[in-house]
């Protein structure tokens, strides 16, 4: 049956309570390092305006909040209510500001943002077409977009990642068919495009305006 958006909020609304503690056990507590490289490579200043898209229970919101909190305005979106219910203790406290939203229908102006980010959602969306270019329309000429996303490895840990591609695509609803760098280079200009994990997680940055930097293929 081909997934809807509908779908995806019911299966994260039900996660929801879960979601950090199986996030933790999948990525041994390792993803706060690609949550924190991913945000230096953004490098949002204070007084940056961010975006934190399809941000679920905040955790890229620590490492945001470090280089945006001095004048700066951090907000999140996300389809499911539970997953921004469980966001929301951290971003009372911290000011950041949580919006309910579908990211193929973003309700912002043309170029309001300094930097977005999307961490493992655009392989779960549906509508990752359309999220990437509302992604492209709401950041400023100068805007850097961060990407990270599942991915199945080569090598060594190729049979690890059958197995775990099959789990995660009926549990997390991820499509591992899509093609994250393909899809990005459509409406951007891709910076860094670096495997981690074991190849297990990809990580993008894309740039707004083109210039003739060649991109940085890198592997962990
Ligand atoms: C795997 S979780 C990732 C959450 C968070 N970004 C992270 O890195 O932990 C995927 C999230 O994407 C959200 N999502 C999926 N499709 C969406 C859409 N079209 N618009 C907004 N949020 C969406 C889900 O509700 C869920 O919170």
């Amino acid at each position: 049956m081909p997934k809807t958006t509908k779908g995806v909020e019911a299966a994260y609304d039900k996660a929801a309570p879960l979601y950090n503690l199986m996030n933790h056990i999948y990525f041994f507590a390792k993803d706060k390092r690609f949550r924190s490289m991913l945000v230096e490579r953004l490098n949002p200043k204070p007084g940056d305006t961010v975006l934190d898209i399809c941000c679920g229970t905040g955790l890229n919101f620590p490492f945001l909040l470090q280089k945006v909190k001095i004048r700066g305005t951090l907000l999140g979106v996300d389809l499911s209510s539970e997953m921004l219910q469980q966001a929301k203790r951290k971003a009372e406290s911290e000011g950041v500001n949580l919006v309910r939203s579908d990211a193929a229908h973003l309700a912002f102006r043309d170029r309001t943002f300094d930097a977005t980010l999307v961490s493992f959602c655009l392989k779960v969306t549906p509508t990752y077409e359309k999220a990437i270019e509302e992604a492209a329309r709401v950041l400023k000429p100068a805007g850097r977009i961060g990407v990270l996303g599942n991915h199945k490895p080569s090598g060594p840990l190729r049979f690890l990642g059958i197995i775990l591609t099959k789990v995660l695509s009926a549990m997390a609803k991820i499509d591992y068919e899509v093609n994250l760098k393909e899809q990005l280079s459509r409406k951007f200009r891709i910076i860094e495009d670096k495997k981690m994990y074991g190849g297990l997680v990809q990580s993008l940055v894309g740039g707004k305006t083109s210039n003739h930097l060649p991109t940085v293929n890198r592997d962990d």
